[in-house]
């Protein structure tokens, strides 16, 4: 690895914890005005300060987020896809690397549709999107996402984080499962888990410390914060978790639900 992709990723997992706390609000690239984000601006903005990098698409980041700002964004480079459409997993490469670099962005990300219809198809995005990012130094993390009719265990998500990091992705998301060791032991870059749908806050810190315990370096969680009654309790209780290692039922109580 160069170093310049070795300095974008320590801009997002930390090199003082390896870890990371993603704060994922890229929602709508696909599922619209999804609630808590109506406005990305007014959700994103008292939670930047707690985030290690913000993971969003170009569109909302462009009008959304001050240009001065120092948190290190992940851009989502995939998509062309709706929840009205014909599948979820037809999804293309939506932006350019040059514009990326133009955006000043520390990682892009892209789905891949493990056992879907259009699995191949995200897999060659995937392969392209690595290639021309290895020429620039960009970390690319894949993200593991799933069907309606995929089970999220670990023998699947274990299948898709594996060819994720062989086709070359620098990171990979994907959820937390039982046996979730399994699915760090056998993917041989770093895994981040993504929070999924909002869920009771404490079950939600509960998952965030299983996974770090685990071996996950972090989390890229979205609904589970900024759906909480709380979103800027929930981020730091999460970071607490993340980085120091707080037990959830600790941070809970400093949450105003
Ligand atoms: C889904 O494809 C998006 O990348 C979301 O950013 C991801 O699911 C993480 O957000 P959440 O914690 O809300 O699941």
């Amino acid at each position: 690895m160069d170093w310049g992709m070795k300095n974008r990723l320590s801009q997002i997992i930390k090199p003082d914890t390896n870890r990371t706390v993603m704060l994922a609000v890229d929602h709508g690239y696909f599922l619209g005005p999804t609630s808590g984000l109506e406005e990305p601006a007014k959700t994103i903005e008292p939670l930047l300060p707690y985030a290690d990098s913000l993971m969003l698409t170009r569109g909302v980041l462009r009008v959304s987020v001050n240009p001065g700002s120092s948190t290190p964004i992940v851009l989502r480079v995939s998509g062309g896809n709706s929840i009205l459409g014909e599948d979820l997993s037809k999804e293309a490469i939506t932006v350019s690397v040059k514009d990326a670099i133009r955006l000043n962005v520390s990682a892009v990300a892209l789905s891949i549709y493990v056992g879907s219809k259009y699995e191949h198809q995200t897999l060659k995005n995937l392969a392209t999107l690595v290639s021309e990012c290895e020429e620039y130094g960009i970390p690319v993390l894949a993200v593991t996402a799933v069907g309606k009719e995929m089970v999220r265990d670990a023998r699947y998500l274990s299948l898709a984080c594996r060819i994720a990091a062989e086709i070359g992705a620098h990171f990979v998301k994907t959820y937390y499962c039982e046996d979730f060791q399994k699915v760090v032991k056998t993917c041989p870059v770093p895994v981040v888990i993504a929070g999924g749908k909002k869920i009771a806050e404490k079950d939600a810190l509960k998952l965030a410390y299983n996974a770090v315990k685990d071996g996950a370096v972090g989390v890229d969680m979205g609904r589970n914060i900024f759906q909480s009654k709380d979103p800027v309790g929930m981020i730091k209780a999460v970071r607490q978790i993340v980085h120091e290692n707080a037990k959830p039922e600790d941070v809970f109580r400093s949450l105003k639900l």
